[in-house]
């Protein structure tokens, strides 16, 4: 088994993933690649349409076998009937468990009502309590599980008007880091990927004005936004069975921002 895991350590042939959103954008890249790794793989919309048309194509394209779940995480009740469903499709077992939700804002503190931060910490830091929360008793019973959850660049960079995104992804790069430790023991590792400027939808509004995208550029030495297939080869390593001592991480996929 050791030797399996050391010489193939992108064979996820007998894993299972569940990727929330991974319909569109970064989730539905790291949805490709461990599909197309072989790994069977749950696609997470809040829209059952987008989840299936995300499986399907992933299906044909990639290979790996891909299904779809319809989920809200900022709903407890939904996420619950979510962890039902996957219990019951994998036999109580998820090895891979990623969360890529998230939302986004941008304003000045003070024109910040106080409905629009509750929102963003509710998805992007109560969202993935719940989901951890939900995933791991099928992590636990997997034998081995992995806790992936996407943080940003503003985990630990910040702009002004970003008050409530920067904290909501700081607290869950804190979130990941205490689940790491608590988990530990039980064979699932919990790790961050921190993203910086990717060709999302979340950055349509700085990719549609040429003006702020080459500002944005400024900040990060490679002069670019990434394609979300950058993102790939972090998951793989993060997600893969092999990776036995990675917990509690922050892999930074940035084009070297953080360094500046
Ligand atoms: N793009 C970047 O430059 C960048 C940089 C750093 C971090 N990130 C992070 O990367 C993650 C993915 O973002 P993206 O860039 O790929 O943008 P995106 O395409 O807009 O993805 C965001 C995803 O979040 C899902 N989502 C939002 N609210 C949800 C809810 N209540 N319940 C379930 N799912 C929900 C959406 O799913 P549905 O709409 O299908 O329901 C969508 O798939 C986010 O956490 C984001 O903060 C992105």
């Amino acid at each position: 088994m050791r030797e399996h895991q050391t010489l193939k350590p992108f064979d996820f042939s007998d894993a299972t993933a569940v990727v929330l959103g991974g319909a569109t954008g970064l989730g539905r890249a790291m949805a490709e690649g461990l599909a197309a790794h072989g790994a069977t793989v749950c696609i997470v919309s809040r829209s059952a349409d987008k989840a299936t048309a995300a499986a399907d194509a992933i299906g044909s394209q990639c290979g790996g076998r891909c299904w779809p779940c319809a989920a809200d995480v900022a709903s407890e009740a939904s996420i619950g009937r979510l962890r039902d469903t996957l219990r019951e499709r994998f036999a109580g077992r998820v090895n891979i468990a990623i969360n890529s939700a998230g939302i986004n804002t941008r304003n000045p503190v003070e024109q910040i009502a106080l409905e629009e931060w509750e929102s963003i910490q509710r998805v992007n830091v109560t969202g993935a309590f719940l989901f951890a929360k939900a995933m791991f008793p099928l992590l636990k019973h997997a034998g081995w599980g992995r806790l992936i959850n996407i943080t940003s660049i503003f985990a630990s960079r910040s702009f002004p008007g970003r008050t409530s995104y920067a904290s909501s992804k700081g607290a869950l790069l804190q979130l990941t880091k205490t689940l790491a430790i608590e988990w530990a023991e039980q064979g699932i590792t919990a790790n961050a990927i921190s993203p910086g400027p990717f060709l999302t939808d979340m950055t349509r509004p700085v990719l549609d004005n040429e003006e702020a995208y080459r500002r944005f550029c400024e900040h990060v030495p490679m002069k670019r936004f990434a394609e979300p297939s950058e993102l790939i080869t972090a998951c793989l390593f993060l997600a893969s069975r092999a990776s036995t001592f990675v917990t509690g991480a922050e892999i930074v996929v940035d084009g070297g921002w953080l360094v500046t």
